[in-house]
């Protein structure tokens, strides 16, 4: 297959992010400030230039496509797009905050969809108000109950560790997804866009606290096994369930990035953590056809960072929000 992906580290893309929406139902306080400003409609890629341009990465060797937001899930018509997409050779994963997943689990498995990765950061009413600002606790849980049964390859769970506000909790989650044979990842926030909630060095917990306090309940064996991102995962000898830990600041993994971006405004983004980018809305709107798609894909390789630096004691440096890439 192709490979024209390579950046200037040397490194191969061989997976694209694509940011369906930016809008969302819920505001989870470590993604967007409590009045967020959604862009308008007409900024907004459509399904069409979406499926084009995912067809065009898919040419130069992207095999691993997740939809993300925002919440992918409240993008009209997505299903239209998941079909086509699931045409595509290659793997096709989402990222959902888990509240649409009663009405869609079963069309989006038949669609091809192979993986679901599932936010889910409490499991008491009262923190998810507080943590998504929302009081859909009980919605995202039968979300997660179809998902299970919907034939999906593989369930994750994503939980985004906060120092006094969940922390305590990571124990009753790892117990939720032992329960169900579902993985689980706990986050390190990064620090995008400026929240009114916590000061994030406040409510940092590292990974490796994480591991140590849930050593003391489960055996932990390392595995060298990966899903394509940047979760290092650990298994237990008694549970189908993995335990991964997503590590930005304690562990940085960029070394071995395989992946780059696009925001829902047609932004090709080729790192999270800077903005360094290519403008695929303005080639695709001014009538590039495939082969100039391609060729400005390739080139913007050159500008790909090394690395992300996020610095939890400053302001953040980047002013974008979660909610324009999905993480
Ligand atoms: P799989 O490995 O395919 O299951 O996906 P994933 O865990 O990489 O994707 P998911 O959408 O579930 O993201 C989980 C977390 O990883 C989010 O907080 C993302 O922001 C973070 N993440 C994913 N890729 C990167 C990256 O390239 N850089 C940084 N800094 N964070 C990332
Ligand atoms: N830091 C780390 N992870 C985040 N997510 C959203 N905002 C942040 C942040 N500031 C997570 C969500 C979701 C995934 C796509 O990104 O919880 O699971
Ligand atoms: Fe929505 Fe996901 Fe951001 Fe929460 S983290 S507000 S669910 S996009």
């Amino acid at each position: 297959q192709t490979d024209s992906l390579v950046d200037g580290f040397g490194r191969h893309i061989h997976y694209l992010r694509m940011s369906v929406t930016d809008r969302c139902d819920f505001r989870c306080v470590y993604c967007m400030s409590e009045n967020m400003q959604f862009l308008p409609r007409e900024q907004i890629l459509t399904l069409e230039e979406m499926l084009r341009l995912s067809q065009v990465f898919v040419s130069l060797g992207v095999r691993k496509l997740r939809l993300t937001g925002g919440e992918p899930l409240v993008r009209r018509n997505l299903m239209w797009l998941m079909e086509q997409l699931g045409e595509l050779p290659a793997e096709l994963v989402m990222t959902t905050n888990g509240s649409q997943l009663s009405r869609f689990a079963t069309d989006l498995a038949g669609a091809g969809v192979s993986r679901l990765n599932i936010s889910l950061d409490t499991l008491q009413p009262e923190r998810f108000r507080q943590l998504t600002r929302t009081d859909r606790l009980e919605q995202v849980l039968k979300g997660i109950d179809a998902a299970c049964n919907a034939g999906f390859k593989r369930i994750k769970l994503n939980t985004v560790v906060l120092k006094g506000r969940n922390d305590d909790e990571v124990p009753a989650l790892v117990e939720f997804a032992r329960q169900r044979g579902l993985d689980i990842s706990f986050i390190e926030e990064m620090p995008l866009g400026h929240i009114s909630e916590h000061a994030r060095a406040e409510t940092f917990c590292s990974s490796e606290e994480l591991r140590e306090r849930l050593s003391a309940r489960y055996e932990l064996l390392p595995t060298a096994e990966r899903t394509g991102g940047p979760s290092r995962y650990y298994r237990m000898p008694d549970s189908e369930s993995r335990i991964g830990f997503i590590s930005p600041h304690s562990h940085n993994f960029c070394g071995d990035c395989n992946r780059v971006r696009l925001t829902a405004e047609g932004r090709l983004l080729l790192c999270l953590g800077n903005e360094h980018s290519l403008d695929l809305r303005a080639l695709l709107r001014a009538g590039a056809d495939d082969d100039a798609l391609r060729e400005a894909i390739i080139g913007s390789m050159a500008i790909k960072p090394e690395r992300h630096h996020f610095n939890l004691d400053e302001e953040p440096q980047i002013l974008r929000f979660m909610n324009m890439t999905g993480g």
